[in-house]
């Protein structure tokens, strides 16, 4: 138990100024955190990423007092009153808060998955419209120091292709607090890549594997490259970049007989194993509901070579997969019904382009272009502002099923998985 004059003599320590008394309501003392008199900044988390903390007792209730990356700040607990005033969360008007953010580093590819993008490729953005690295860290750490943001995915296109990507997650997983890394790839280079990425702090990969067959791969990616796949997912494991997880589009017709072994080759290797249904996100808009494997009928293929039982739901969370035990457990096996079995209300992202544009949906209309803010001189509060205005405006659900569901005009590649 502390007094509040406590305050006072840690902050004129470590802050070199003086506490003033504290403001009524509820609210934090205003203390003058760096000494020049300013009040506490009502901008920053009040308990995340708080080291050494120290607990305050004032008349008007308890306070943590302590290091961030960004200095000294002051914050009341969880739970108490004002914490929410203090703490800018990327909250949308429905309740939902954004703590899960997955930037694209490149709308680039080296394969042509025929649910993302034609053979012949795409337009790509040119390169002076792409976010520098540099430009890249600096939102994130916007993201993660002052948004609430706890997990950073990178994604593309295909993020190993983008050069200064080893930098980037040592610059991100160096961040306090520590957000979880992780990256979604089609595992192309991962075989000489997972080793450097993991020692640079990333902590987990998702890998694309749509098919064990060559010709099938060919067929469906339009790139002789399955071997470069399975070799990326094998060193990713030995890297232990755990739990590898795989995702797995089912296409009819092409691979929707493989489900099953898929399945047992994830099972055999320890590798998480998600089926996604197949959402209107291609470049070509090919997408039709009838051509959709849906949930149902991959929980029916899997069913007849294995026993499911649903996984406990708190688990699942925020967490698109509906998780089910595979023979009793502990394997797993995801399947993640973005179609039919929505999981909007709960969804905790936000989308970073690679060319600067915030998105509050996979299939937002809107953007918010931050790149344009931040070269046109926009500070840090500046762009923390656009960024809450761009979630807080998020719609309730994508609405793939309603009849008047417009596709984004920018393919997943564009986007960011
Ligand atoms: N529908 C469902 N999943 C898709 N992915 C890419 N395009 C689609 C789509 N149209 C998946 C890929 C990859 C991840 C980034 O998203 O399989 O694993
Ligand atoms: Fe490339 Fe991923 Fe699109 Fe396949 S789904 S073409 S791996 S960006």
């Amino acid at each position: 138990m502390v007094s509040c004059e406590l305050i006072s003599a840690f902050v004129g320590v470590a802050g070199g100024g003086g506490a003033e008394d504290g403001a009524p309501g509820g609210r934090p003392p205003a203390a003058a955190l760096s000494g020049t008199g300013d009040p506490v900044r009502r901008d920053r988390p009040c308990l995340r990423g708080i080291n050494h903390p120290v607990m305050m007792l004032s008349p008007e209730g308890a306070w943590l007092v302590g290091l961030t990356g960004a200095g000294l700040r002051l914050g009341p607990l969880p739970g108490a009153d004002g914490c929410e005033e203090v703490t800018p969360v990327l909250r949308d008007s429905f309740g939902r808060v954004a703590t899960d953010l997955r930037v694209s580093l490149t709308d680039r590819c080296n394969l042509r998955c025929s649910y993302c993008m034609p053979p012949e490729g795409l337009d790509w953005l040119p390169k002076p419209e792409l976010l520098t690295a540099d430009e890249i860290v600096r939102l994130v750490t916007i993201g993660v120091e002052r948004l609430g943001i706890t997990e950073v995915r990178y994604t593309g296109g295909e993020p190993l292709l983008r050069r200064e990507l080893v930098d980037i997650v040592a610059r991100t997983a160096g961040l306090r607090p520590a957000p979880q890394v992780s990256l979604t790839t089609n595992g192309i280079g991962l075989a000489r890549l997972a080793e450097p990425l993991a020692a640079a702090g990333l902590h987990r990969v998702n890998v694309s594997l749509d098919t064990l067959d060559r010709e099938t791969f060919v067929r469906l990616a339009h790139r002789d490259r399955l071997a470069d796949v399975l070799e990326g997912l094998a060193a990713a494991d030995a890297a232990g970049l755990r739990p590898v997880k795989v995702n797995t589009v089912l296409m009819r017709g092409v691979n929707d007989h493989e489900a099953v072994a898929l399945l047992r080759h994830c099972l055999e290797r320890g590798y998480e194993q998600r089926f996604i249904e197949q959402m209107p996100l291609d470049a070509q808009h090919g997408w039709r509901r009838e051509n959709m494997i849906t949930a149902d009928e991959i929980l029916g293929s899997l069913r007849e070579a294995f026993d499911l039982t649903a996984d406990d739901p708190v688990e699942r969370g925020s967490a698109p997969a509906e998780l089910f035990l595979v023979d009793g457990g502990p394997a797993r096996v995801g399947v993640i019904g973005s179609v039919t079995r929505p999981f909007c209300g709960a969804c905790d992202r936000v989308r970073l382009t690679a060319d600067g544009q915030i998105r509050n949906c996979l299939f937002a209309t809107e953007e918010s272009d931050l790149r344009a803010a931040m070269r046109s001189g926009a500070d840090d509060d500046e762009l923390a502002g656009r960024w809450l205005a761009a979630v807080r405006g998020k719609k309730a659900g994508h609405g793939i099923d309603d009849p008047s569901f417009l596709q984004p005009s920018r393919p997943m590649s564009a986007i960011g998985g």
